[in-house]
């Protein structure tokens, strides 16, 4: 039996887990627009990524037994002007995910549901990465950004990226 307060937060999760997808999607579509569909699949696969999040609280949720209560996902609320804005807003998302994450963690530790601080773990890890890989994009960018020649070699970079099932599953 999940403590309330856990529950409330986990299933909570996945409606901020649908919207990282959103905002990414709606980054994708910005480069995309911009002819630049490498950074455009780069954030697509973002975007896939964040659904898998939301599918494994999802699943970790209903092997608990608790039924989910899935709520309206907000309409991503970012204007993007310059071709680095998405990136910058891309680390500043996965900072906040990351407080989310560290609020649920310590939830469950508060009430000794070491079940659930178990389950966090992988996604702890996880956000370290991400954060890593969104400082990564934003410094590649600063370096190489304004040159148009380094800005197609790293367009195409970014298209490379493909999408792999994340480790966790439950
Ligand atoms: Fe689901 Fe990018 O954190």
């Amino acid at each position: 039996m999940l403590d309330n307060k856990v529950v409330e937060l986990l299933n909570d999760q996945i409606n901020k887990e649908l919207y990282s997808a959103y905002l990414y999607l709606d980054m994708a579509n910005f480069y995309i627009d911009n002819d630049l569909e490498g950074f455009g699949n780069w954030y697509n696969i973002q975007a896939q990524e964040e659904r898998d999040h939301a599918m494994l609280f999802i699943k970790y949720l209903q092997n608990n037994g608790i039924k989910i209560t899935l709520e309206a996902i907000e309409k991503p609320d970012v204007t993007f002007k310059n071709l680095i804005d998405p990136l910058l807003a891309g680390a500043k998302h996965e900072r906040y995910v990351t407080d989310l994450i560290h609020t649920i963690y310590d939830a469950a530790y508060s009430v000794k549901d070491f079940r659930t601080m178990q389950f966090l773990d992988w996604f702890v890890k996880e956000q370290g990465e991400e954060e890593t890989n969104a400082d990564a994009m934003v410094k590649k960018f600063e370096l190489f950004g304004d040159d148009p020649k380094s800005l197609y070699l790293l367009n195409q970079e970014l298209s490379g990226r493909v999408y792999s099932a994340p480790s966790l599953t439950l």
